[in-house]
């Protein structure tokens, strides 16, 4: 009988060929007497002598149990692809994603494991943000680079934090060091975009619990970052791919395109009754109401709540009613903050503007909650 694996150890590796000894020891010696049944899978993409390396060290190291995935060249397409293919192969219960350069320090790995055992955890993230956790391996703030690569590394954690709400589960969800139980990949599907492969399995997995534990991010011994302009267009060009595939990703900033467009709607078609059909003014502007708010209606199901389609006409119809309602309500509560803004004392633009985003709030909360039935998250 097969025994069962508890962990695989997922390091990616592009021309390490020095890290490989080191970590392979070091993951020896950490995970000793943990009573942890796990293997090490390599995914290889090196151009260098690595694979080699790690071939050699599979023989040396009977004790382990070590695979490799050596990609040949076409099959090349970066980091995301490299551990969706190691997820694949993986064959323990839970999958531990940690750098080969050993910037990562392996003794996090049983840490890792241990408090996903006792958290009853489906993710666990290493943390370089929480108390006791240190991201001192991208440079001090005394250096140039230094200040440069910190900043460049909160801007982007803050910068998918406000966009994608599930990243707010950790304080690190870019760090790359987490464990995960590979029950929650079923009926994912990760994009083969980027280098942050955390990302995507926090934004495309259905998962209960994530938990995190802190860790200290290491300088670099052999070698340096990988880390390069290109990128940095990577991770965009991977963000934006999550906001247009996850539904649930920048739900709000959709609702808010959505919203915006229907000003040009409303504009528009109150502009061509007057001008060109001598409608009378209160007409026009009630019909363009009207129409906007259909036009934002359709685009809202299109677009903001693609995930929840109207599986009837009735269905269809019954929430077409209820976001008119919602939206005529909202109306009257912007007029409300306007007026008791100038009320207050304050200049009329910023009545205006407060009633605005007011209202937007309040139509986004009560639009997702009645009609499109969901939880605000
Ligand atoms: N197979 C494969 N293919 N491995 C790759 C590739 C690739 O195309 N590109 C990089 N790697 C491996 C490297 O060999 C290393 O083990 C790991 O992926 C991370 O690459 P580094 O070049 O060391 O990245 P870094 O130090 O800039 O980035 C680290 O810090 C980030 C947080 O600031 C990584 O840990 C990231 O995961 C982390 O998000
Ligand atoms: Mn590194």
């Amino acid at each position: 009988m097969k025994t069962k694996i508890d962990l695989t150890i997922v390091p990616p590796t592009f021309n390490e060929k020095d890290n490989v000894g080191p970590l392979l020891s070091a993951i020896g010696r950490v995970m000793k007497n943990k009573k942890i049944n796990y293997e090490v899978l390599f995914v290889d993409d090196s151009t260098d002598e690595t694979p080699e390396v790690i071939k050699k060290e599979i023989k040396a190291r009977k004790d382990m149990n070590i695979g490799m995935i050596h990609r040949p060249k076409k099959r090349r397409t970066g980091l995301a692809t490299a551990f969706i293919e190691g997820f694949e192969k993986a064959r323990g219960e839970y999958v531990c994603c940690i750098d080969s350069d050993l910037q990562h320090p392996p003794e996090v790995i049983p840490r890792l494991y241990k408090k996903a055992i006792d958290d009853e955890a489906e993710i666990v993230f290493g943390s370089r943000y929480m108390k006791g956790g240190s991201a001192e391996g991208l440079g001090t703030f005394k250096t140039f680079y230094g200040i440069y690569r910190r900043l460049v590394s909160l801007g982007v954690k803050y910068f998918s934090q406000i966009l994608f709400i599930p990243t707010r589960q950790t304080s690190d969800p870019m760090g790359g060091l987490f464990i995960f139980k590979k029950t929650i990949l079923k009926g994912a599907k990760l994009s083969p975009v980027g280098f942050k492969i955390s990302v995507e399995v926090l934004m495309r997995t259905k998962h209960n619990k994530v938990s995190e534990i802190p860790y200290k991010f290491l300088k670099r011994e052999n070698d340096d970052s990988k880390a390069t302009l290109n990128q940095g267009l990577e991770f965009f060009k991977h963000m934006w791919n999550i906001f247009t595939t996850v539904p649930e990703a920048g739900r709000f900033l959709k609702f808010c395109i959505v919203g915006g467009s229907g000003v040009f709607v409303n504009l528009g078609v109150l502009y061509g009754l007057v001008e060109f059909y001598d409608v009378g003014k209160n007409m026009a502007w009630a019909t363009a109401v009207i129409i906007s708010i259909f036009t934002n209606y359709f685009l809202n199901s299109l677009f903001t709540y693609s995930d929840k389609k109207s599986a009837t006409r009735n269905e269809s119809m019954r929430r077409i009613v209820i976001y008119y309602l919602i939206s005529f309500f909202t109306m009257f509560f912007n007029f409300l903050v306007y007026r008791s803004m100038i009320n207050f004392g304050f200049y009329y633009i910023i009545g205006a503007f407060a009633g605005i985003v007011a209202a937007m709030v309040m139509n986004f909360v009560l639009v997702t909650k009645l009609v499109w039935k969901l939880r605000i998250r």
